[in-house]
């Protein structure tokens, strides 16, 4: 058995926030942006947190799969921005979409944590425990985003995007993930603290931090070698690709990719222009759109990819 995906569903924060927006507060200009990142504009959470946009588009996804929420056997959350320490983001949106008979939990994995989350729920399926998953990927990243820092705060948006999951003989075929941890400080989110009263440190503000040019040259290098590796072992050619779904980080870096694969642009579909990069949550979010847009028919072969802090990375041969 493997694990299908059987429905989609995503949700955004109602304020979009464009490059002109940002422009009135920090040094930079949507010329700029566009032409580093192809970023247009972003949704910015005013009010929803992240809780409220993973139920929301839990319910969606549901909906879609035709799947009731008592279903569920589980619930796996990739966040790195989760509204609490604890109790898992997870557990608050199996409480909000009443999902009582599934075990739910939070995933720290970045923007890795859709294809994460998927991993772990194939190993589930394929050990024959549980046979209908809620996968989600959900963030509010604009809460750990320092708004004065122009390298790092035009990039991100808040969102999420999750995917039902069921046992079928067709569906994933194969994935690999990893991680390199002594790349951790490229990109990186220290905890808030209040100060420790025993040496006196003073509280601290935990925000992102990131070395853009490292990142890149990580994603650049480390996303075809991972599908090449996935496409080799499984004997696919890449002609038999039908789309590669690639976490939206940076429209050039989806650029580089294409090209070391060699494979034209028109494989490689984006979001990146309307929402940033929702970390988690951008994988699912362009399936939807790509949904939406009627591109995947039954039996098309994809590939969906993400990297992010960790470093972590991860690849799917999927059947759809
Ligand atoms: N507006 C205007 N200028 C900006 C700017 C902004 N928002 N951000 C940086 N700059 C400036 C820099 O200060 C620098 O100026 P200088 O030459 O006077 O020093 C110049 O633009 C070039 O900066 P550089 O960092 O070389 O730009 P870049 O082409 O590498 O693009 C990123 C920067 C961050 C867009 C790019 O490195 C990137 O996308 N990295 C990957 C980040 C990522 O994907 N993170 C998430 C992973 S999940």
């Amino acid at each position: 058995m493997t694990a299908k995906i059987v429905g989609i569903g995503t949700c955004v924060p109602e304020t979009v926030v464009t490059n002109d927006d940002l422009a009135k507060f920090v040094d930079t200009d949507d010329g700029w942006i566009r032409s580093r990142t192809g970023i247009r504009e972003r949704r910015i959470s005013k009010k929803e947190g992240t809780c409220e946009l993973a139920a929301g588009a839990a319910r969606r996804a549901l909906a879609a799969a035709g799947v009731k929420p008592e279903e569920l056997d589980i619930i796996i959350l990739g966040t790195s921005t989760p509204d609490r320490n604890f109790p898992s983001d997870a557990c608050s949106v199996q409480a909000a979409i009443g999902a009582a008979n599934a075990v739910a939990f939070d995933i720290s994995a970045a923007c890795s944590g859709f294809i994460f989350a998927l991993g772990i729920a194939q190993a589930f399926f394929q050990s024959g425990v549980y046979r209908t998953a809620l996968i989600i990927g959900a963030e509010t990243v604009s809460k750990v985003t320092d708004w004065s820092d122009r390298s790092t705060c035009v990039l991100f948006g808040d969102g999420a995007g999750a995917a039902v999951l069921k046992a079928d003989e067709r569906g994933l075929v194969d994935m690999t993930m990893g991680s390199d941890g002594t790349k951790g400080d490229i990109l990186a989110c220290t905890s808030r603290t209040l100060g420790n009263f025993l040496t006196g440190a003073g509280p601290k503000l935990g925000l992102m931090t990131m070395d853009g040019q490292a990142v890149f040259r990580f994603a650049v290098r480390k996303v075809p070698e991972s599908i090449e590796l996935l496409l080799e072992r499984n004997g696919i050619k890449k002609e038999e690709i039908r789309y590669y779904v690639l976490h939206q980080a940076n429209e050039r870096i989806v650029e580089a990719a294409a090209k070391r694969l060699g494979e034209p642009m028109e494989k490689f579909p984006m979001t990146i222009d309307r929402y940033g990069n929702t970390s988690s949550a951008s994988i699912p979010l362009l399936l939807d759109d790509m949904i939406g847009k009627d591109m995947l028919k039954t039996g098309d072969r994809i590939v969906i990819s993400g990297f992010g802090a960790g470093m972590t990375w991860g690849a799917a041969l999927l059947e759809w």
